[in-house]
């Protein structure tokens, strides 16, 4: 009989959850029965709660088992696991959960499926079919098919992608750069470490495609340095995409060559606003840049230079394999194809969601998050990280679509939604805000450094009732100077937490 196929995640969830020890036990627990097993360490399906997962390729298909602590393993074995027996914690298929059975997972389509490091595995599973589709293409086409499938960035600002791309491709220079950002900055926020460790070589063939179209032969990943996980994994999958001749000189015999290396970022939150990532690049402090010049023009080394968010990025291969019109499908209004959602804060069932967008607030708070984890009701949620709006309950039928949360003035960003209960204080929330950009600043504006540090102080003086209504103007006044006078969107967004917690939530300001 052939070995039998485990699945134990390697995501850095599953791992902080105990993966590793579960992985251990189930090693060592056939050894000592004399049980032949192929452990597999995969990425996360994304159900955090029943992390660490466990899934084996039993004669019926994939059956999964979770959560599974060390002291589970004995008795998965007992109750023969590995050909899906019964189990207090077997959960069966993981396609057939409603939790996954209604997402439309594109871009996470092998994340949790497929070895993260293995090309074959990748290939086995569609990885490389857009590459492959894209390498006889001209540049401009591959453009096109970005343009036309209505792509925009997944970093928060939701730029078209295939304007940036059109833009780098129009430029002529001896050299020009892809970058990709993967410096996942905001809070609740981490489908790019998930992608990255769970499938580092969709990105990979995402950038190699994106070098195609524009004629840029040299890649660089900027990785947060608190991502260890997916710096290995990366690093591996890089690797073993050049043994297999998908990276470096002439890909697969082809006119393209493209060369990709990472480098690790510097802790900063500023460090993932674009043009301070080019700095840091560089080797210098990171501190925004004057636009114009935009990076597509005169960027990494003063070359053009396109730079995505990893997401945008690895929504780029299935565009190329299945054509613009199969990603534009997904979607409503100008936002098309599918967001990664990242469920986080006080929720039962927390996790990566992947849904075309249309999909509202309260279907993915309630039907997939359960609700609060507290059991008390959910009273805000902030959605796109630090700088996004807090909303109330009134909003939560809102669908996601970057116009429809704009028109409400709240942001989707990077598609990571934090939840609240009725426990939270608002006040506290926009105080921290403010103590956030203040922290945060690089320094080179004037309303976001001094601007954020004297927020702060307003705020307490409101807390302490001092001359509260004067701080009331005066918070008012200078929300109005940060948002209209900061050189970049730290300093301009940070008032949307601060005036929204007072639009609605103003008793917590009494
Ligand atoms: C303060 C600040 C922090 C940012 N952090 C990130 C980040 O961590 N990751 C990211 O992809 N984009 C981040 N961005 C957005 C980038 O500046 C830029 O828009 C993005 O890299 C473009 O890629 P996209 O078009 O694929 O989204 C940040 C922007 C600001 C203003
Ligand atoms: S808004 Fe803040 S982070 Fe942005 S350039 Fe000005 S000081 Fe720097």
């Amino acid at each position: 009989m052939s070995a039998v196929k485990v699945f134990v995640s390697r995501d850095t969830t599953a791992l902080a959850l105990g993966a590793e020890t579960t992985a251990r036990a189930i090693g060592d627990e056939a050894k000592k029965r004399g049980i032949e097993i192929e452990l597999v360490r995969n990425g996360s399906r994304g159900m955090f709660w029943l992390e660490p997962l466990v899934e084996v390729v039993a004669p019926t298909g994939r059956i999964a088992y979770g959560p599974v602590k060390a002291m589970d393993v004995a008795s998965l074995f007992d109750a023969n696991f590995g050909q899906g027996g019964m189990h207090a914690l077997r959960i069966g298929a993981v396609e057939d959960q409603p939790w996954f059975k209604n997402q439309n997972r594109l871009c996470f389509a092998r994340v949790g499926i497929t070895d993260p490091h293995s090309v074959d595995d990748y290939i086995a599973h569609g990885g490389y079919a857009g590459l492959r589709n894209a390498l006889p293409m001209v540049g401009a086409d591959i453009v096109k098919a970005v343009t036309d499938a209505g792509l925009r960035g997944r970093g928060g600002a939701a730029f078209p992608t295939g304007i940036k791309w059109n833009t780098v491709l129009g430029v002529q220079a001896d050299q020009k750069y892809v970058v990709c950002n993967a410096d996942e900055g905001d809070s609740g926020t981490f489908s790019d470490r998930m992608l990255m460790e769970g499938d580092p070589l969709c990105l990979v063939e995402g950038m190699t495609i994106a070098g195609a179209a524009v004629g840029a032969t040299q890649g660089y990943i900027y990785l947060r340095s608190e991502y260890p996980h997916a710096y290995r994994a990366l690093n591996a999958a890089i690797a073993n995409a050049y043994a297999a001749g998908w990276l470096g000189q002439n890909i697969r015999g082809s006119e393209v060559s493209f060369d990709l290396e990472v480098r690790l970022g510097a802790g900063a939150y500023i460090c993932g606003e674009e043009t301070s990532l080019l700095d840091s690049l560089e080797g210098k402090r990171g501190q925004v840049r004057f636009k114009p010049p935009l990076p597509a023009i005169k960027g990494l080394f003063g070359k053009p230079t396109v730079i995505n968010n990893v997401i945008s990025f690895a929504s780029v291969p299935i565009i190329l394999e299945k054509g613009a019109e199969f990603y534009r499908d997904y979607g409503v209004g100008r936002s098309r194809g599918t967001l990664p959602i990242q469920l986080a804060g006080n929720l039962k069932r927390t996790g990566l969601v992947e849904k075309a967008f249309g999909v509202t607030l309260r279907e993915l708070l309630y039907d997939y998050g359960g609700g609060s984890l507290s059991g008390r009701p959910i009273r805000s949620v902030q959605v796109g990280g630090p700088l996004g709006a807090y909303m109330p309950d009134s909003q939560f039928d809102t669908v996601l679509d970057y116009e429809a949360f704009a028109a409400i003035g709240a942001m989707l960003g990077h598609g990571g939604i934090v939840a609240f209960d009725d426990t939270v204080d608002m006040l506290e929330q926009a105080r921290y805000a403010m103590e956030f950009c203040a922290v945060e600043s690089c320094g080179k504006c004037t309303p976001c450094r001094i601007g954020s540090t004297r927020g702060v102080e307003v705020i307490d003086r409101i807390r302490a009732n001092i001359e509260r209504e004067k701080n009331l103007a005066t918070l008012d006044d200078l929300c109005n100077t940060m948002r209209f006078g900061s050189l970049c969107a730290l300093g301009g967004l940070t008032p949307d937490p601060v005036v929204s917690a007072l639009k609605y939530f103003a008793e917590d300001f009494v």
